[in-house]
Order: C-alpha cells, then structure tokens, then sequence
C-alpha cells in the first residue's frame, strides 16, 4: 500500500541544557493535510518546525520527510528536500530594502536557475494568486501589514513547495486579515496540493483552516484530534486555553 504520510516523526527530543522542550514526540502527518499546532508560549511549536526543516538538531529521535530521515543524509539532500519545503516565520519579515518584486524573486534565484522570462512569470503569477498584482513595484514600507502578510505568503510558496511550515501566520492582524489571510492559506494549500503545519494561538485561523490539531504541553503532544472536539474536550487544562483565545478573539 502506497505511504500517504509525507512527515514521519518518532520520539523526537530536544533540549537546551537543562530545559526539556520536546521529549518522545511522535507524530505523522500525511499527504495533504493540514495539521494546526496549538499550545501556550514557550511549549516548543516553534522548535518542532525548526527541527522538522533541518534548522534545529534534536537530541534523540527520527524525522523521516517523504521517507528520508533527514538527519543522516548529507547537506546536499537536505538542501534538497528543503527546497521542497516552504517557511512563514513567526515574524514573516520582508526585505525592507527589495521590492516586492525583488524579493519574491529572492528564493527562486537562491534555489533554482531561472530565466528572466521565467522569473517574471512566476513572479506575476503568484502575485495574481494572492490578489496583489498591484504591489509589484512597491517597497515593503507602503504596504499595509495584512498586504505584508499576503507578500510573505507569496514569496514562501512562489517555490511550489509540497509542504508548508507556518508560524503564527496571523499575529499582529486584526480578525478581518485573520479571516482572509487563512481562507488565502487554505485556498492555495487546495489549488497548490500542499501539505500544511500550522502553529497559532489563534481559533479563527485554527478553525478555517485545521483537519486535524495536536496540543503540546510540557514537551508532549497531550491532545491530539479534531478542533472541534479539542475545544470542547472536559479537559481542565484544554477549556481553559480555548475561553482565554475565545475571550481574546472576540
Ligand atoms: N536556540 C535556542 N537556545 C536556547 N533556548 C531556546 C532556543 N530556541 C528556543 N529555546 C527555548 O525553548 C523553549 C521553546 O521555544 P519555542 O520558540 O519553540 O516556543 P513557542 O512554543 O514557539 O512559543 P511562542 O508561542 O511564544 O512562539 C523556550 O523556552 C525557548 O526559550
Ligand atoms: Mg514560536
């Protein structure tokens, strides 16, 4: 039977001297899904990502990505495998001193050997899939921030990568963006056949876009399943974080 995972995680462990971020995390992800990652401040989400791209070295543990455990191949196949993979970081920041244009061009120059001709129509194209055309020739600068979020969305998938690592796509919007800028998410993941992990706080962003979302506390996964059956779990610990991010939503 063909394997429909495209993310194999097993017992994965990190520390940093003596602070335990991540201990005996396993976790699959398939191919196609979006899997949201919840949990409060300083709970290792943003670790986990940076593990799974290669960024960050766990202390024990295996991460298979489409089979390859990406920690013993060499440089070469990571690079390879990363080229694949696309990365909203938490502070999603532009090149203050490119254009638009510029930088959208940025990660197709540094990974692949495009013409210009090539280059441009790439540029235009995924400009068109997130409805900024328009800002071509701007500077980061004259852009609103939900735009600036729409442009950094653009310039991590103009790479056609089949998974997506996104970390707190939506801080800093106000609940409109929030709304638009996961329909946007959830949109290309469809049209582009993406596979998706998303870290939030935020339900609205959680509940557009999730199949499926894990909890992490004290270095495990404690909850694992559907949003809605995570928020309305009779878990002490799971109601409360879901009123708190209810109360801060509305
Ligand atoms: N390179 C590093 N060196 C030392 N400690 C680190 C490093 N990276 C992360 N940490 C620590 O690991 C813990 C988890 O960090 P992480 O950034 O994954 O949290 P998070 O769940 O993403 O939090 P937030 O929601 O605030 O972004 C934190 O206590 C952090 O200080
Ligand atoms: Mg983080």
């Amino acid at each position: 039977m063909a394997d429909t995972r495209l993310i194999r995680i097993q017992n994965l462990s990190k520390r940093f001297e003596t602070l335990k971020v991540l201990e005996d995390v396993s976790l699959d992800v398939r191919i196609g899904e979006n899997l949201v990652v919840f949990g409060r401040s300083g709970t290792g989400k943003s670790v986990l990502l940076k593990c799974i791209i290669g960024l960050l070295k766990p202390d024990n543990g295996q991460i298979f990505i489409k089979d390859k455990n990406i920690l013993e191949i060499s440089l070469n196949e990571l690079n390879d495998i990363r080229k694949n993979i696309g990365f909203l970081f938490q502070s999603s920041a532009l090149y203050d001193s490119m254009s638009v244009r510029e930088n959208l061009a940025f990660p197709l120059i540094r990974h692949f050997d495009f013409s210009q001709k090539e280059l441009d129509e790439k540029i235009n194209n995924t400009l068109e899939l997130v409805s900024l055309s328009d800002a071509i020739d701007k500077m980061p600068s004259d852009l609103s921030g939900g735009m600036r979020k729409r442009i950094g969305l653009a310039r991590s998938i103009i790479t056609d990568p089949e998974l997506m690592l996104y970390d707190e796509p939506t801080t800093g919007l106000d609940p409109i963006t929030t709304k638009e800028i996961s329909e946007l998410i959830l949109n290309l993941q469809k049209k582009l056949n993406m596979t998706s992990i998303v870290v939030t706080h935020d339900l609205i962003c959680a509940e557009i876009i999730a199949d499926r979302a894990i909890f992490l506390k004290d270095a495990k996964i404690v909850h694992e399943g559907k949003i809605e059956d995570l928020s309305k779990s009779d878990d002490p610990f799971l109601k409360n974080f879901f009123s708190n991010e209810i109360v801060k939503a509305s």
